[in-house]
Protein backbone atom coordinates (compact mmCIF):
# COMPACT_ATOMS: atom_id res chain seq x y z
CA UNK A 1 0.00 0.00 0.00
CA UNK A 2 1.39 3.51 -1.09
CA UNK A 3 0.36 6.92 0.66
CA UNK A 4 -0.19 9.93 -1.41
CA UNK A 5 -1.99 13.14 -0.58
CA UNK A 6 -4.46 13.69 -3.38
CA UNK A 7 -5.43 16.88 -2.56
CA UNK A 8 -1.94 18.43 -2.29
CA UNK A 9 -1.30 17.62 -5.80
CA UNK A 10 -4.40 18.96 -7.60
CA UNK A 11 -5.11 22.13 -8.55
CA UNK A 12 -8.79 23.83 -8.02
CA UNK A 13 -9.49 23.00 -11.41
CA UNK A 14 -8.13 19.50 -11.51
CA UNK A 15 -9.88 19.61 -7.89
CA UNK A 16 -13.50 20.73 -9.37
CA UNK A 17 -13.77 18.49 -12.34
CA UNK A 18 -13.02 15.44 -9.95
CA UNK A 19 -15.59 16.26 -7.38
CA UNK A 20 -18.04 16.35 -10.85
CA UNK A 21 -16.98 12.72 -11.27
CA UNK A 22 -16.85 11.62 -8.12
CA UNK A 23 -20.31 12.84 -7.71
CA UNK A 24 -21.24 11.67 -11.17
CA UNK A 25 -20.13 7.83 -9.61
CA UNK A 26 -22.14 8.24 -6.38
CA UNK A 27 -25.25 8.69 -8.47
CA UNK A 28 -24.62 5.38 -10.73
CA UNK A 29 -23.49 3.40 -7.35
CA UNK A 30 -27.29 4.77 -5.82
CA UNK A 31 -29.10 3.71 -8.81
CA UNK A 32 -26.83 -0.12 -7.92
CA UNK A 33 -24.01 -0.08 -10.06
CA UNK A 34 -20.70 -1.15 -9.39
CA UNK A 35 -18.43 1.63 -9.02
CA UNK A 36 -14.86 2.05 -8.76
CA UNK A 37 -13.19 2.98 -5.66
CA UNK A 38 -11.54 6.70 -5.45
CA UNK A 39 -8.64 5.41 -5.63
CA UNK A 40 -8.65 3.92 -8.90
CA UNK A 41 -9.69 7.11 -10.31
CA UNK A 42 -6.00 8.37 -11.02
CA UNK A 43 -5.30 12.29 -11.48
CA UNK A 44 -3.27 14.02 -13.78
CA UNK A 45 0.03 13.51 -11.52
CA UNK A 46 -0.73 10.40 -11.63
CA UNK A 47 -1.30 9.56 -14.83
CA UNK A 48 1.57 11.32 -16.11
CA UNK A 49 3.78 8.86 -14.07
CA UNK A 50 2.35 5.68 -15.67
CA UNK A 51 2.15 7.58 -19.28
CA UNK A 52 6.51 7.40 -18.59
CA UNK A 53 6.56 4.12 -17.13
CA UNK A 54 4.84 3.09 -20.25
CA UNK A 55 7.29 4.61 -22.34
CA UNK A 56 9.95 2.52 -21.10
CA UNK A 57 7.10 -0.37 -21.38
CA UNK A 58 6.90 -0.14 -25.23
CA UNK A 59 10.17 0.54 -25.84
CA UNK A 60 10.97 -2.24 -23.92
CA UNK A 61 8.59 -4.05 -26.51
CA UNK A 62 9.82 -2.21 -29.70
CA UNK A 63 13.27 -3.66 -28.72
CA UNK A 64 11.80 -7.25 -28.15
CA UNK A 65 10.09 -7.03 -31.70
CA UNK A 66 13.12 -5.81 -33.39
CA UNK A 67 15.65 -8.69 -31.41
CA UNK A 68 13.48 -12.07 -30.94
CA UNK A 69 14.61 -15.04 -33.95
CA UNK A 70 14.66 -18.36 -34.07
CA UNK A 71 17.45 -20.22 -32.35
CA UNK A 72 16.82 -17.89 -29.74
CA UNK A 73 16.54 -18.74 -25.78
CA UNK A 74 13.93 -17.34 -24.22
CA UNK A 75 16.53 -16.76 -21.41
CA UNK A 76 17.75 -14.19 -23.57
CA UNK A 77 15.01 -12.37 -24.20
CA UNK A 78 14.76 -11.84 -20.22
CA UNK A 79 18.38 -10.35 -20.23
CA UNK A 80 17.45 -8.31 -23.04
CA UNK A 81 14.32 -6.86 -21.29
CA UNK A 82 16.22 -6.87 -17.84
CA UNK A 83 18.90 -4.97 -19.36
CA UNK A 84 16.71 -2.41 -21.41
CA UNK A 85 14.74 -1.68 -18.53
CA UNK A 86 17.32 -0.90 -16.38
CA UNK A 87 19.36 1.23 -18.84
CA UNK A 88 16.54 3.14 -18.68
CA UNK A 89 15.71 3.94 -15.09
CA UNK A 90 13.15 1.67 -14.44
CA UNK A 91 12.70 -2.15 -12.92
CA UNK A 92 10.98 -5.33 -14.29
CA UNK A 93 7.87 -5.40 -12.58
CA UNK A 94 7.78 -9.46 -12.68
CA UNK A 95 11.22 -10.18 -10.96
CA UNK A 96 10.53 -11.58 -7.83
CA UNK A 97 6.61 -10.35 -7.83
CA UNK A 98 5.50 -12.87 -5.63
CA UNK A 99 8.70 -15.23 -6.26
CA UNK A 100 8.50 -15.05 -9.82
CA UNK A 101 11.69 -16.02 -10.57
CA UNK A 102 12.32 -13.49 -14.19
CA UNK A 103 11.67 -10.18 -15.25
CA UNK A 104 9.28 -11.17 -18.39
CA UNK A 105 7.08 -13.86 -19.08
CA UNK A 106 7.62 -15.71 -22.13
CA UNK A 107 4.47 -18.15 -23.29
CA UNK A 108 4.82 -20.38 -26.06
CA UNK A 109 2.36 -22.27 -28.04
CA UNK A 110 0.24 -24.00 -25.99
CA UNK A 111 1.68 -22.15 -22.74
CA UNK A 112 -1.61 -19.27 -22.16
CA UNK A 113 0.50 -17.00 -20.08
CA UNK A 114 3.52 -16.89 -17.22
CA UNK A 115 5.76 -18.75 -19.31
CA UNK A 116 9.48 -18.24 -17.58
CA UNK A 117 12.38 -17.34 -19.41
CA UNK A 118 14.97 -20.31 -19.61
CA UNK A 119 18.36 -21.15 -21.35
CA UNK A 120 16.07 -24.65 -22.35
CA UNK A 121 13.22 -22.56 -24.56
CA UNK A 122 14.91 -22.35 -27.89
CA UNK A 123 12.27 -20.35 -29.72
CA UNK A 124 12.00 -22.45 -33.39
CA UNK A 125 10.68 -21.47 -36.66
CA UNK A 126 6.80 -21.84 -36.58
CA UNK A 127 6.62 -21.09 -32.97
CA UNK A 128 4.06 -18.37 -31.45
CA UNK A 129 5.45 -16.51 -28.39
CA UNK A 130 3.79 -13.70 -26.28
CA UNK A 131 6.67 -11.70 -24.85
CA UNK A 132 4.60 -9.94 -21.59
CA UNK A 133 6.22 -7.23 -19.93
CA UNK A 134 5.57 -4.65 -17.20
CA UNK A 135 8.12 -1.94 -15.59
CA UNK A 136 7.92 0.05 -12.95
CA UNK A 137 8.94 3.51 -12.89
CA UNK A 138 9.04 6.23 -10.01
CA UNK A 139 6.76 3.45 -8.33
CA UNK A 140 4.73 3.63 -11.79
CA UNK A 141 3.13 0.68 -13.04
CA UNK A 142 2.48 -0.17 -16.77
CA UNK A 143 1.72 -3.08 -18.65
CA UNK A 144 1.85 -4.74 -22.11
CA UNK A 145 2.26 -7.81 -24.54
CA UNK A 146 2.54 -8.88 -27.99
CA UNK A 147 2.45 -12.13 -29.98
CA UNK A 148 5.81 -12.83 -31.45
CA UNK A 149 5.40 -15.84 -34.66
CA UNK A 150 9.09 -16.85 -35.12
CA UNK A 151 9.59 -17.30 -39.56
CA UNK A 152 7.00 -19.10 -40.88
CA UNK A 153 3.91 -20.60 -38.81
CA UNK A 154 1.04 -22.66 -39.90
CA UNK A 155 -1.95 -20.96 -41.21
CA UNK A 156 -3.72 -21.93 -38.11
CA UNK A 157 -1.90 -20.29 -35.74
CA UNK A 158 -1.22 -17.15 -37.90
CA UNK A 159 -5.02 -16.97 -38.18
CA UNK A 160 -5.34 -17.57 -34.17
CA UNK A 161 -2.64 -14.99 -33.32
CA UNK A 162 -4.51 -12.19 -35.34
CA UNK A 163 -7.78 -13.20 -34.16
CA UNK A 164 -6.40 -12.76 -30.85
CA UNK A 165 -5.54 -9.60 -31.67
CA UNK A 166 -8.62 -8.79 -33.15
CA UNK A 167 -10.23 -9.70 -29.93
CA UNK A 168 -8.31 -7.04 -27.95
CA UNK A 169 -8.79 -4.13 -30.38
CA UNK A 170 -12.72 -4.97 -30.34
CA UNK A 171 -12.26 -4.58 -26.54
CA UNK A 172 -10.30 -1.71 -26.57
CA UNK A 173 -13.00 -0.21 -28.75
CA UNK A 174 -16.01 -0.94 -26.74
CA UNK A 175 -14.17 1.03 -23.18
CA UNK A 176 -15.82 4.04 -23.02
CA UNK A 177 -16.47 6.64 -20.17
CA UNK A 178 -19.47 5.72 -18.44
CA UNK A 179 -19.83 2.40 -19.73
CA UNK A 180 -19.31 -1.01 -18.29
CA UNK A 181 -16.19 -3.48 -17.95
CA UNK A 182 -18.83 -6.08 -19.40
CA UNK A 183 -18.85 -4.02 -22.07
CA UNK A 184 -15.64 -5.20 -22.93
CA UNK A 185 -15.82 -8.74 -22.31
CA UNK A 186 -18.92 -9.24 -24.26
CA UNK A 187 -17.00 -7.44 -27.44
CA UNK A 188 -13.83 -9.94 -26.82
CA UNK A 189 -16.04 -12.87 -25.71
CA UNK A 190 -17.83 -12.60 -29.26
CA UNK A 191 -15.23 -12.23 -31.84
CA UNK A 192 -13.22 -15.43 -30.43
CA UNK A 193 -16.17 -17.01 -30.50
CA UNK A 194 -17.40 -16.42 -34.05
CA UNK A 195 -13.88 -17.77 -34.99
CA UNK A 196 -14.25 -20.54 -33.22
CA UNK A 197 -11.57 -20.17 -30.26
CA UNK A 198 -12.49 -19.91 -26.09
CA UNK A 199 -11.52 -17.27 -23.88
CA UNK A 200 -9.61 -17.99 -20.92
CA UNK A 201 -11.68 -17.07 -17.71
CA UNK A 202 -9.29 -17.64 -14.73
CA UNK A 203 -7.17 -15.01 -15.63
CA UNK A 204 -7.86 -12.02 -16.79
CA UNK A 205 -7.16 -7.71 -16.84
CA UNK A 206 -6.67 -5.84 -14.06
CA UNK A 207 -6.23 -2.14 -12.98
CA UNK A 208 -2.93 -1.30 -13.11
CA UNK A 209 -0.42 2.21 -12.13
CA UNK A 210 0.11 2.85 -8.18
CA UNK A 211 0.38 -1.04 -8.05
CA UNK A 212 1.20 -3.98 -10.30
CA UNK A 213 -2.74 -5.76 -10.11
CA UNK A 214 -5.09 -3.26 -9.02
CA UNK A 215 -8.87 -3.54 -8.78
CA UNK A 216 -11.50 -4.21 -10.88
CA UNK A 217 -10.46 -7.70 -12.78
CA UNK A 218 -11.00 -7.26 -16.20
CA UNK A 219 -13.27 -10.14 -17.35
CA UNK A 220 -12.34 -11.20 -21.21
CA UNK A 221 -16.39 -12.68 -21.37
CA UNK A 222 -19.22 -11.05 -20.05
CA UNK A 223 -22.50 -9.02 -21.01
CA UNK A 224 -22.91 -5.47 -22.03
CA UNK A 225 -23.97 -2.86 -19.09
CA UNK A 226 -22.85 -5.07 -16.46
CA UNK A 227 -20.19 -5.04 -14.31
CA UNK A 228 -17.81 -2.21 -13.14
CA UNK A 229 -18.65 1.26 -14.30
CA UNK A 230 -15.98 2.84 -16.04
CA UNK A 231 -14.96 6.30 -14.87
CA UNK A 232 -12.22 8.99 -16.74
CA UNK A 233 -9.19 8.63 -15.28
CA UNK A 234 -9.10 4.84 -14.68
CA UNK A 235 -6.35 2.70 -15.72
CA UNK A 236 -5.99 -0.99 -16.23
CA UNK A 237 -5.39 -3.54 -18.59
CA UNK A 238 -6.99 -5.43 -21.31
CA UNK A 239 -4.92 -9.37 -21.98
CA UNK A 240 -7.17 -11.95 -23.59
CA UNK A 241 -5.72 -15.14 -23.78
CA UNK A 242 -7.90 -16.88 -26.75
CA UNK A 243 -7.34 -21.30 -27.26
CA UNK A 244 -7.54 -22.80 -30.38
CA UNK A 245 -9.14 -25.32 -28.53
CA UNK A 246 -10.72 -25.73 -25.11
CA UNK A 247 -10.73 -22.91 -22.63
CA UNK A 248 -9.54 -25.54 -19.84
CA UNK A 249 -6.25 -24.49 -18.18
CA UNK A 250 -3.64 -25.73 -15.84
CA UNK A 251 -1.19 -24.58 -14.15
CA UNK A 252 2.52 -26.56 -14.29
CA UNK A 253 3.29 -27.95 -10.90
CA UNK A 254 6.79 -28.04 -11.22
CA UNK A 255 7.13 -24.23 -11.03
CA UNK A 256 4.32 -23.17 -10.19
CA UNK A 257 3.75 -20.52 -12.74
CA UNK A 258 3.32 -21.48 -15.98
CA UNK A 259 -0.53 -21.75 -17.45
CA UNK A 260 -0.90 -24.23 -19.92
CA UNK A 261 -4.16 -25.57 -22.47
CA UNK A 262 -5.35 -28.85 -21.07
CA UNK A 263 -5.53 -30.09 -24.47
CA UNK A 264 -2.16 -28.93 -25.61
CA UNK A 265 -3.46 -26.78 -28.49
CA UNK A 266 -2.32 -23.20 -28.86
CA UNK A 267 -3.17 -19.60 -27.29
CA UNK A 268 -2.34 -16.32 -28.20
CA UNK A 269 -2.46 -13.25 -25.92
CA UNK A 270 -2.19 -9.49 -26.83
CA UNK A 271 -2.20 -6.98 -24.08
CA UNK A 272 -2.85 -3.35 -23.75
CA UNK A 273 -2.57 -0.99 -20.70
CA UNK A 274 -5.47 1.53 -21.46
CA UNK A 275 -6.73 4.65 -20.06
CA UNK A 276 -10.33 6.06 -19.90
CA UNK A 277 -10.70 9.76 -20.77
CA UNK A 278 -13.63 11.86 -20.67
CA UNK A 279 -14.18 10.95 -24.48
CA UNK A 280 -12.76 7.74 -24.95
CA UNK A 281 -10.23 5.81 -24.24
CA UNK A 282 -6.48 5.62 -25.08
CA UNK A 283 -3.86 2.89 -25.50
CA UNK A 284 -0.82 4.06 -22.69
CA UNK A 285 1.64 1.35 -23.73
CA UNK A 286 0.58 -1.72 -26.02
N1 LIG B 1 0.73 -9.12 -17.50
C1 LIG B 1 0.88 -10.25 -16.63
C2 LIG B 1 -0.21 -10.20 -15.61
O1 LIG B 1 -0.72 -9.15 -15.33
C3 LIG B 1 2.24 -10.22 -16.00
C4 LIG B 1 2.45 -11.23 -14.96
S1 LIG B 1 4.04 -11.11 -14.31
C5 LIG B 1 4.14 -12.36 -13.19
O2 LIG B 1 -0.62 -11.23 -15.09
F1 LIG B 1 5.19 -12.14 -12.51
F2 LIG B 1 3.07 -12.35 -12.40
F3 LIG B 1 4.18 -13.49 -13.82
CO1 LIG C 1 -1.29 -7.76 -16.97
Amino acid sequence: MKFFKLKERLTPEEKAKRDVILQKVKDYRARGCRVPSPKLIKTEAQIEGIRRSAEVNTGVLDMVASQIHAGMTTAEIDKLVYDYTVGHGAVPAPLNYEGFPKSVCTSVNEEVCHGIPSEKVVLREGDIVNVDVSTILDGYYSDASRMFMIGEVSPEKKRLVETARQCLEVGFRAARPWGFLGDIGAAVQECAEKHGYSVVREYGGHGVGLEFHEDPFVSHVGRRGTDMLLVPGMVFTIEPMINMGKRKIYVDAGNGWTVLTDDGKPSAQWEYTVLITDSGAEIITG
